[in-house]
């Protein structure tokens, strides 16, 4: 296999198609979600191996909160199982497990075991992992914005210092650099209100297969595409003609 030389620092993640996976074998969409759990696993596994120092998935955004209530129901049930089964491998890989969204809306035995693990997992530097939960980046630039008009009022802020720079500090990312790399599965051409701000230069992989069968070859072949993109951020092609 052809060496990947260049590894995205943060590759972020729409985890998509579990439902559309179950539907294909008769089973309930429930049954796509579940092993849509060893999909991260071995995703995760392949991070960590490969060097990627921030992983960013999207486990449940907000609108995911108007699904059938057996269907959240499960989900939650399958996230704190998650926290718990984890941890440990978290813990011997040196991955920080960090979470963004609003957490106040899970449940309370979710949010104690995210508590748990993001304060067992604080000191640990070979990789972050951050599952979006009950997320909406809409949101997340709406609270941004009313924290930075509170600062404003209270005389702390002047809106002419209000730049990029400081205004990525007010989300939930704060401390986490922007995604390289942003990759989708099932095919969907959709950034379903994923890290809009975030996402400005990133690049975009999408792939056919869906969540379930998404495989550590897959992510391999995501990342060797990544390394074949010119990013120009904006700037001219460096061809000779441009220089
Ligand atoms: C999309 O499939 C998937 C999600 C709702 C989020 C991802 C959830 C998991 C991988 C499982 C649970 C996660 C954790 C962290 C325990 P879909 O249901 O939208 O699929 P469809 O588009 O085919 O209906």
């Amino acid at each position: 296999m052809e060496t990947i030389h260049k590894i995205p620092r943060h590759i972020a993640i729409i985890m998509d198609g579990n439902g559309r996976w179950a539907k294909e074998r008769g089973m309930a969409r429930i049954f796509g979600h579940q092993n849509g759990v060893d999909t991260i696993r071995e995703i995760v596994r392949a991070a960590r191996e490969l060097g990627v120092k921030y992983l960013t998935l999207y486990a449940f955004s907000k609108e995911n909160w108007s699904r059938p209530k057996n269907e959240i129901a499960f989900l939650m049930n399958l996230l704190s199982q998650f926290l718990d089964s984890e941890l440990k491998e978290l813990e011997e890989n040196q991955i920080r497990f960090n979470a963004i969204g609003k957490l106040e809306e899970l449940p309370r035995e979710v949010r104690e075991k995210i508590k748990r693990n993001m304060e067992r997992t604080a000191k640990n530097d070979q990789l972050v992992l951050t599952l979006a939960l009950s997320y909406s980046s809409r949101v997340e630039i709406i609270d941004a914005i009313k924290r930075i008009c509170e600062q404003v009022k209270q005389g702390k802020l002047n809106p002419e210092d209000v730049s990029e720079a400081s205004f990525s500090k007010e989300l939930y990312t704060t401390g986490i650099p922007d995604p390289d790399l942003l990759i989708r599965t099932s095919g969907e051409m959709r950034i379903s209100n994923f890290l809009l701000w975030q996402i400005s230069y990133t690049e975009i992989y999408v792939s056919e297969k869906y969540w379930p069968d998404f495989k550590k070859s897959d992510f391999l072949e995501a990342i060797r595409v990544y390394g074949t993109r010119e990013r120009r951020f904006g700037r001219a092609e460096t061809t000779p003609l441009a220089q």
